[in-house]
């Protein structure tokens, strides 16, 4: 049975398996030569001194490196926007100026850009709007929403600092700054006018009292992480988007399926101002959020696009790379406990030569979702009408349906639940897809399985793949757990990482994953503090191949309250670009007394998330 299993290293080490019954069959003796190996001090190929663990209210990046401030909330970003002011703000003022809560970040160089890596623009996810920290007088959160201080005009206000921002950025004697009153700077928000592309334009459930042809809705919510794709665009991902919904399932012609995606959530109070945002008033508009929508960050008059061929979930990101046969393949999480792992593989090629020709190319492919196998094979199982049971007798009319009800048509094909999946994200250099899971307390012990191994698991995993043939586009792949997270000193925790790995280096809770033009790869997490790790969030380096496989080492810190997003790398590798989300959050917490005002540290000035340059002290690239 042992055998039969799928073991590897690590199991067969830590696990104090039956060496013996598996020894006919296993390579013991490169394993074990393996992990003596991984007790030397592998080579390592970052060499950076790593920064210590700690929790204040200020961001630290490890020694000679600059980690400096390019742009925070409230900034200008559109040509004529007021200087923020705190006390005065307005939804108009708000729709010219960096939003709130900054997460992805992706970088496009300047086409003709002497040095592409010092100049370009940066593209902004703003993800949600914390109002206890943003508006004078709401107080600390309260355990239950209390919307009675959001007026129509802080609704507003909300809705303008949400969605996504463009921004154009240059490095001149050694810094980045924000080119200013660029023709490129570009706010999107809850508002903007989208239109919606795939398989599900159109259709019946996508249309509204408002939208007649169901092909065109306002805005974005909760856009949390993306991808950049070869030919220019940026993909920007709508995650909890049931939190902007309020009204009442019950009644609702569709309430098992607003249920499966936790809707209404009622997370905010815009339905009150904005009726679209009420189920039970507008029964479909909930339908046209969810999806991973396309932007041109050069042409500002450009329509957004909602692709629906790529599935309606909790999208965490949508990063992409070119197949070996030339299509794009996406790679997508849905991050929710017990959700799945998707991608989505195009029809056509991508054509390099012609950026322009690839416009519509994620309208038309087939989207599929992941089995973990007990012996470490995987399946990539495609959900489209009409295959196996996404029939209309179980209540899927058509690939419309299909999509609209991602979540539910996955649930029918058996894919595996995960513990959050965040990030998906393949290594161009290697081709290998990894996959964060930030943590699920909900898996109950007899609950566990190979891919997710742990019950209550507090810290979260990082999951290794690898496609068969080095083809993105199969079906079948081999996969393996990377690391299991949390205090690998501690027996108690389960956590696998290398030895090497210092008390500074581990981490819990990985979310945003990006990799440096030298495929090193660089992991973001949300959930650390001090009473939970004894350390705040911040970028950890790991090491993926060799005898440091599975060790990591800490560069960059963000201060208390505040969670990391967007790592984004410059294409010489000479800047990291990284999010500070949500400084000071947390309980107390408010706008007359934040935990932090970082980074402005002026009286009367609340946290501000905010975007900063990291370099290294005299040039060179950064790790
Ligand atoms: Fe917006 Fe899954 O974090
Ligand atoms: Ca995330
Ligand atoms: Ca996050």
């Amino acid at each position: 049975d042992l055998i039969a299993q799928r073991f590897d290293r690590r199991d067969i080490v830590r696990g104090g398996l039956a060496i013996a019954a598996i020894a006919a069959a296993a390579p013991i003796t490169a394993l074990s030569s393996m992990d003596a190996k991984s007790k030397e001090a592998a080579a390592s190929v970052f060499g950076f001194k790593e920064l210590p663990i700690g929790s204040d209210d200020t961001h630290h990046v490890a020694d000679g490196y600059d980690a400096d401030i390019l742009i925070r909330w409230g900034d200008p970003v559109v040509t004529g926007a007021p200087q923020f002011n705190a006390n005065a703000q307005t939804a108009e003022a708000q729709k010219k100026q960096l939003g709130y809560n900054n997460d992805f970040l992706g970088y496009f160089p300047m086409p003709g850009a002497a040095k592409p890596g010092e100049h370009g623009l940066l593209v902004v996810n703003q993800e949600y709007t914390n109002e206890e920290l943003m508006f004078p007088g709401i107080g600390a959160p309260q355990r239950k929403k209390d919307f009675s201080k959001i007026t129509k005009e802080l609704a507003a206000i909300e809705m303008a600092a949400h969605g996504g921002s463009v921004i154009e950025i240059k490095k001149t004697t050694g810094k980045w700054q924000v080119v200013a009153d660029s023709q490129y700077g570009r706010r999107l928000t809850a508002d903007t006018p989208i239109d919606i592309s795939g398989p599900a334009a159109g259709h019946a459930r996508m249309k509204t009292r408002t939208d007649s042809a169901g092909t065109k809705v306002k805005g974005m919510v909760n856009n949390c992480a993306g991808g950049v794709t070869p030919w220019g665009t940026w993909l920007t991902c709508e995650e909890n988007f049931n939190n902007y919904f309020t009204g009442t399932a019950q009644g609702h012609p569709e309430a098992e399926k607003l249920k499966r995606y936790g809707a209404p959530a009622s997370q905010y109070n815009w339905g009150q101002y904005d009726e679209r945002f009420d189920v039970s008033k507008d029964q479909n508009e909930i339908n046209r959020f969810g999806w991973v929508v396309e932007i041109d960050p050069f042409d500002p008059a450009s329509t957004p696009k909602k692709r629906t061929a790529m599935g309606r979930f909790k999208h965490e990101g949508a990063a992409g790379i070119i197949n070996t046969d030339g299509r794009y393949v996406v790679y997508q999480g849905d991050d929710q406990r017990f959700d799945y792992v998707y991608k989505f593989v195009t029809g056509a090629k991508v054509d390099t030569a012609n950026p322009g020709a690839n416009k519509d190319i994620l309208d038309t492919g087939t989207l599929y979702v992941a089995r973990y196998n007990a012996d470490g094979s995987g399946e990539w199982m495609p959900l489209v009408h009409g295959k196996g049971p996404l029939t209309t007798a179980n209540g899927f009319a058509s690939q419309a349906d299909v999509l609209i009800d991602t979540r539910l048509a996955a649930d029918k094909l058996g894919a595996t639940k995960m513990d959050r999946p965040e990030d998906v994200e393949a290594n161009p250099k290697t081709g290998k897809v990894y996959v964060m899971l930030t943590n699920n307390t909900r898996r109950k012990p007899g609950q566990e399985d190979k891919a997710n191994p742990r019950a209550n698991n507090e810290f979260g995993h990082i999951i290794e793949m690898t496609p068969n043939g080095g083809d993105h586009a199969a079906t079948a792949f081999k996969w393996e757990v990377l690391v299991t997270c949390g205090d690998h000193k501690l027996a108690s925790t389960g956590a696998s990482f290398n030895k090497a790995t210092s008390k500074d280096g581990w981490f819990g809770m990985p979310d945003n994953v990006a990799f440096d033009p030298d495929g090193r790869m660089w992991v973001a997490t949300d959930g650390n503090k001090k009473s939970r790790t004894g350390r705040n969030d911040g970028i950890w380096a790991m090491e993926t191949e060799g005898p440091a496989r599975g060790t990591s080492r800490h560069f960059f810190r963000v201060p208390n309250g505040a969670e990391m997003c967007g790592p984004c790398f410059t294409p010489d590798g000479e800047t990291l670009f990284v999010a500070v989300q949500h400084p000071g959050e947390g309980k107390g917490s408010s706008f007359a007394a934040p935990a932090t005002r970082w980074p402005d540290f002026k009286p009367g000035m609340p946290p501000r998330p905010a975007i900063l340059a990291i370099t290294k002290k005299g040039g060179g690239k950064v790790g």
